[in-house]
């Protein structure tokens, strides 16, 4: 064909397919945009710039900063041991690291692996557990041990599915033990990472009623390879800089990006569920006297003054000064000395109970004419909140 031919030719044939591959890629690109935009934000395709930041300043900081924790030692696959994260997750429910500290060696001296746990009674780790309180984990922990060694091949679970049938084990433990023994991707949310998370994001209303956007923020806090020292330096960052009260803003690395922070309300968050009046405090000294028949002993408070008639274990007056605690007439009278446990701050409407929790094993035949609750019967029993507490310490 002639020139002129030749440009009719390229405008017919070309310049449609020119015109079709074009519109081709703008609609290509716009469903980009459209799935883009409709992407949840807890995607992990569309963590944003600011999480993966705040990801690598606290692994940073983590490298230099670390608690140094028993059951954080290392194996050769660099992650902690799984029997040591086990076991310090089941003590770390309701026990401060401080204590968990102190105790952990001796736990591993006493049972060194799973297999040596698996095989011990539970009297003796009761015996074992002695001052840590809430001795509920004990027997699971106890419990789970024995299921690990017997469906598991003496290996600790490490899937999610697994280990959340153990006794003991919530949603929390078997994230905290798949994330931190073997390196799964997941973001177990405890206290201090949920504070970390409201303070972030500004989330100024009591934590109950923020779960499902704290739950959302963290999948963006997943880490893909490096998922056992993010969660341990979420947990040492709450616990030294962005504590509970007065937090460290003025050396807080990721400063920058918190919004609790720009609007100042840092100290305000985690949000109380009451506004905290300034309550007046009395104390107390509760007794749990346990029998050789797992029961403990109950008896009926006077017919006047605070939960009139209803019963009680024996506890000591409730007074505004410590000084003026005289000790409860039937505890006087027993010659061994009960063992503190534990304590407890119960809120009543017009002022705040402190009580002191004491355990004693007693001889039921040394205690005639008195009441007896069997142990396993406490918490659907009559007994006013405030003294299920109290036993709740002991079990
Ligand atoms: N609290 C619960 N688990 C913990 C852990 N592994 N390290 C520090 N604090 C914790």
């Amino acid at each position: 064909p002639n020139f002129v031919e030749y440009d009719l030719f390229t405008f017919l044939i070309v310049s449609p397919i020119f015109f079709g591959i074009n519109v081709l890629f703008d609609s290509l690109f716009f469903i980009f945009i459209v799935i883009y935009k409709c992407i949840p934000l807890n995607c992990e395709s569309n963590k944003i710039r600011m999480e993966k930041q705040i990801i690598s300043t606290l692994l940073r900081w983590y490298k230099t900063n670390k608690r140094v924790l028993p059951w954080r030692v290392l194996n050769k696959n660099k992650l902690p041991d799984p029997y040591y994260v086990f076991v310090s997750e089941y003590m770390l429910q309701q026990t401060t690291v401080p204590t968990v500290k102190k105790r952990f060696k001796e736990f591993i001296k006493t049972w060194s692996t799973l297999k040596h746990l698996a095989k011990t009674s539970e009297p003796k780790i009761l015996k074992f557990w002695s001052g840590l309180g809430y001795y509920s984990r004990a027997r699971n922990l106890l419990k789970a041990a024995k299921i690990i060694d017997t469906k598991f091949s003496c290996k600790i679970p490490n899937k999610y599915e697994d280990l959340i049938t153990l006794p003991g084990i919530g949603d929390y433990t078997a994230k905290a033990i798949i994330g931190i023994a073997f390196n799964q991707s997941v973001m177990p949310l405890d206290a201090n990472i949920e504070r970390i998370f409201a303070r972030l994001y500004a989330f100024n209303k009591p934590l109950t009623k923020i779960k499902n956007q704290l739950h959302e923020r963290s999948q963006c806090f997943r880490s893909k390879n490096n998922t056992s020292n993010l969660i341990q330096s979420f947990m040492d960052y709450g616990s030294l800089i962005c504590t509970p009260r007065n937090p460290n803003c003025a050396i807080c690395k990721i400063q920058k990006y918190c919004l609790g922070y720009e609007k100042k309300i840092q100290n305000t968050i985690p949000v109380k569920f009451k506004k905290q009046k300034l309550k007046p405090k009395k104390y107390t000294r509760a007794y749990v006297l346990m029998n050789e028949k797992k029961e403990i002993l109950v008896r009926t408070r006077s017919s006047t003054g605070m939960l009139a008639a209803m019963l009680e274990v024996p506890n000591d007056n409730w007074v505004v000064k410590k000084s003026l605690m005289e000790k409860d007439k039937l505890v006087r009278s027993i010659a061994e000395q009960p063992q503190s446990i534990g304590s407890l701050v119960y809120s009543f409407s017009h002022f705040d109970l402190k009580a002191e929790v004491f355990y004693l094993k007693v001889n039921k035949k040394n205690f005639p004419n008195q009441k007896w609750l069997n142990i396993s019967k406490y918490s659907n029993s009559q007994l006013p909140t405030i003294m299920k507490k109290i036993v709740e310490v002991t079990v």
